[in-house]
């Protein structure tokens, strides 16, 4: 079945449609920059014009930067906080709208590094903010928000999302300390068998997961920046 799938990011809103038997992008996907600020009116209209670009009649689903239940937004830590409270299924016009990791997660654990893995898998997506989805069995429990976790009384994703490396200039070894000790906050909390990480940082995995020792096998996501085009598509076909 293809599903036209839509990752709504703090910088970028991408999508494609997607092959949600193969995971796989049927065709080149189409990147707009997010608009600023990111207001729901003005984000609703760039996700409307990806559906119109690729002449799409058929099911979309959208991920989205914080928590969304029921097709709701409840946080928006990244995103213009106008979003609290919006109904974006509906403003989507009936697309399957759910957590951007979340989405990651399950496009990860059906054609990625998650494949086949029972027990607790967390994926952490280091981006703008810090995005998690966590596995029990190959089930998803949903809006998890662990980059929101407190380390040395400061919000996690202020002190080791890819966007504080980025603003600081910090090199990659400084910034996997800091990963590093979040990776083992989590661990202590949740025991997992396996992490993955995605989002933008994990196509520099080389650059810092070799600075990163822990228990717990540490692996970079398999499907990088489609993961979300690719989870979000796979929820609209009903398969999370
Ligand atoms: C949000 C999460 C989101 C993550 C990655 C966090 O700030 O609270 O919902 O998954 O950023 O975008």
């Amino acid at each position: 079945m293809n599903v036209m799938g839509i990752d709504i990011g703090g910088s970028g809103i991408k999508g494609a449609p997607v092959d949600t038997e193969a995971g796989v992008l049927v065709k080149d996907r189409l990147r707009i920059p997010t608009p600023q600020p990111s207001k729901p009116d003005e984000v609703a209209e760039a996700v409307a014009s990806i559906v119109r670009h690729f002449g799409w009649n058929g099911p979309v689903g959208v991920t989205f930067p914080g928590v969304v239940k029921d097709g709701v937004v409840l946080t928006a830590a990244n995103v213009d906080h106008s979003w609290i409270g919006v109904d974006a299924a509906e403003l989507f016009g009936g697309a399957t709208v759910l957590n951007d990791a979340d989405a990651a997660g399950v496009a990860e654990m059906t054609f990625g590094r998650g494949r086949g893995e029972r027990g607790t898998v967390l994926m952490l997506t280091f981006g703008t903010g810090i995005g998690s989805a966590l596995f029990t069995d190959g089930t998803l429990v949903r809006n998890t928000e662990l980059g929101h976790l407190e380390l040395h009384g400061k919000v996690a994703e202020h002190r080791a999302s890819a966007r504080v490396r980025e603003e600081h200039d910090m090199s990659w070894e400084k910034w996997a300390e800091r990963v590093a000790e979040y990776l083992k906050h989590v661990e202590m909390l949740f025991s997992p068998s396996l992490i993955v990480i995605g989002g933008g940082a994990s196509k520099k995995a080389d650059r810092f997961l070799p600075h990163i020792t822990l228990d717990t096998p540490v692996v970079p996501a398999a499907l990088q920046n489609e993961a979300g085009i690719i989870g979000a598509a796979l929820a609209a076909a009903g398969g999370s």
